[in-house]
């Protein structure tokens, strides 16, 4: 197998000549199999190098081409001056162009601009007739190939016996998405919930119970809500010097693996586990735990394993590890002997790589932990565990993002300051789509159990739709008004378009499924081939979000798909018309599409509205 390194380290698998592939239609994005037709030109025109990469992308204007390769003066740079038989970088532009393999997928070529670059016009036959296959082939047929193999994402990742704030909730659904999306491209993903359970507060909480059940008669239902038990506590501890005591001691005594503690621990860690499974269970999300004490017996070895690295030194009575760039070091044993959220992580990264076997270890939390993660990576890299170019195997990525603020754009709160309950935010999402379902008169056409599942999929859809279409970084404020609008760049807007056109074919009463066997897609209008060329772009763009870790691209994707719906629907009638057998499979082609995205996004599609 031949495998090519791409920049950004993520290799493409290819084992055929382009011309087979482009004669099978679906085999790689569109992306990758001009690459390869580039590559077999390049090689016959330069044949002294035939390593050298062709770098494709898409036309930046429609008259230009669909396609250009935008490394022909590089190539005249390498060329010139050595005995080439080429005069000109037009020269060597036109030879690519002439040596392109022989396939039905490219159209015609022209050579143009001052960068000479060779642009490639697709065949409208080519395009329709790779639709039609995945048609009837189906839209798994489309996922991008990765040469990673097994993925960890770090998502989610609560602290026990506190609440879940709106920043585990944007890890939850931006963690939730890459999974799927590297999922979709058949990589084996573990998505680890990095839980806190192991931290300092717990010989807080312990003691706690100790005092309030001394006979330990606690139940679940008599620690009750643990945010009220956590704040009883607190209070506590900062007042009662002599429980502060006590509580400190626990810390060591509990880490320290003493059996009495097992019990109210493992209690109060389900009781969080229950409350958490709340918001998974709305959100549709899966996620496997492995919280901070499971890394615990393998903190020793690994901090063995960089101290004999000479990388752990003393400072202040505490292990620390010196990073560079950072003006305060990476502490890793605290000077009363205890170990960290640092050395958790550590140990964890160390299980993931060698036991695990992971290739790539993505970490989704606020952008306030950056530093911590810019440290545990170089101290990863110090250690030789990873490559330090950062683009090959095996590789760590921090996805770091921004605040969610309160409409007011303040800190996210409830009217009163307090922290806003996850369940309390969804629930009121569902509320406000239910109550604008029941206005526009949807009691009356649906069954109950419908306008459920519709105010659910739009609700939640909503609140994951501005989470995931915001640049990453960018802090963006929590507004229900601004979700909820049918207009715009909204998930509402978004799976209206969708049922809209459901509507169109369920209307055409012909049977889809029939026409997908026998009918045929003929692209002869501008904006038909525009979106049928965009629905061929799928695989490039989730290619293109799972190696960038960027969702919004999926998110512009699917907003730009609809608009290409609407242009083309606002020009080609579709039932009724002559050419209405194509325009339908245009329109399930497109449904399907936008569906796939839903799906990636954990968003559930609506057929009605
Ligand atoms: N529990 C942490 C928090 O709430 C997030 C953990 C992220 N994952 C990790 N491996 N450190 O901030």
């Amino acid at each position: 197998m031949n495998t090519e390194a791409k920049p950004d380290g993520l290799k493409t698998h290819s084992s055929s000549t382009m011309a087979d592939d482009a004669n099978e239609e679906n085999s790689g994005s569109l992306k990758e199999l001009l690459t390869k037709a580039f590559k077999e030109s390049q090689s016959i025109t330069i044949p002294d190098d035939p390593h050298i990469v062709p770098v494709i992308d898409k036309c930046s204007k429609k008259q230009f081409g669909d396609y250009q390769c935008n490394n022909v003066m590089s190539l005249w740079a390498r060329l010139r001056g050595n005995n080439t038989e080429f005069k000109s970088p037009q020269d060597v532009g036109e030879a690519i162009g002439r040596n392109l393999p022989p396939c039905d997928m490219i159209d015609s070529h022209s050579v143009a601009g001052p960068g000479c670059f060779v642009s490639i016009r697709l065949s409208n036959q080519w395009i329709a007739k790779s639709i039609q296959k995945m048609l009837t082939d189906g839209i798994d047929t489309w996922a991008p190939k990765l040469a990673v193999k097994r993925v960890v994402v770090d998502f989610s990742s609560p602290n026990i016996a506190k609440e879940m704030h709106v920043g585990h909730l944007r890890s939850t659904i931006i963690g939730d998405t890459i999974a799927r999306m590297l999922e979709y491209s058949k990589v084996d993903v573990l998505r680890r919930n990095h839980v806190g359970d192991w931290g300092t507060p717990f010989g807080m909480l312990i003691e706690f119970l100790f005092e309030k059940f001394p006979n330990g008669e606690a139940s679940d239902q008599a620690i009750g809500e643990l945010e009220v038990f956590y704040k009883a506590s607190k209070k506590r501890f900062d007042k009662d010097p002599p429980f502060k005591e006590r509580a400190q001691q626990a810390v060591v005594r509990f880490q320290g693996g003493e059996e009495k503690y097992r019990k109210p621990w493992s209690q109060i860690c389900q009781i969080s586990r229950n409350e958490f499974e709340k918001v998974y269970q709305r959100l549709g999300v899966h996620l496997e735990e492995k919280g901070e004490s499971f890394y615990k017996p393998y903190i020793p070895g690994t901090l063995n394993l960089l101290k004999e690295k000479g990388l752990i030194e003393k400072s202040d009575d505490a292990d620390v590890i010196f990073t560079e760039g950072k003006n305060r070091p990476l502490i890793v044993v605290k000077s009363d002997g205890a170990y960290n959220y640092a050395s958790t992580d550590l140990a964890a990264l160390w299980y993931r790589l060698n036991e695990e076997k992971a290739e790539w270890i993505i970490y989704v939390t606020d952008v306030g932990q950056k530093e911590h993660f810019d440290m545990i990576f170089s101290a990863a890299k110090y250690a030789g565990w990873v490559p330090t170019d950062g683009n090959t195997y095996p590789k760590i990525s921090h996805v770091g993002f921004g605040h969610v603020l309160g409409a007011d754009g303040k800190k996210f709160r409830t009217r009163l300051g307090g922290v806003v309950k996850l369940v309390d935010l969804l629930d009121e999402a569902k509320k406000r789509c239910t109550t604008a379902l029941l206005k526009r008169g949807k009691a009356a056409e649906w069954t109950p159990e419908e306008l459920e599942r519709t105010a659910e999929a739009i609700g939640y859809g909503a609140v994951k739709y501005v989470d995931l279409k915001n640049n990453i970084l960018t802090n963006y404020k929590f507004d229900y008004d601004h979700m909820l609008n049918d207009k715009g760049d909204t998930a509402v807007y978004l799976l209206y378009a969708h049922a809209r056109i459901c509507s169109i074919i369920r209307k055409s009463g012909k049977d889809i499924e029939e026409l997908k066997m026998a009918g045929q897609l003929i692209l002869e209008k501008d904006q038909e081939r525009d979106l049928g060329l965009y629905l061929l772009q799928f695989p490039e763009v989730v290619e293109e979000a799972c190696t960038t870790l960027l969702p919004n691209i999926l998110c512009k994707y699917l907003y730009d798909l609809s608009e290409k719906f609407t242009s083309f629907y606002s020009v080609c009638q579709v039932v009724g018309s002559d050419e209405e057998a194509s325009r339908l499979l245009l329109c399930e082609a497109t449904a399907v599409v936008m569906r796939k995205c839903f799906h990636l996004l954990g968003i559930t599609p609506v057929y009605k509205i």
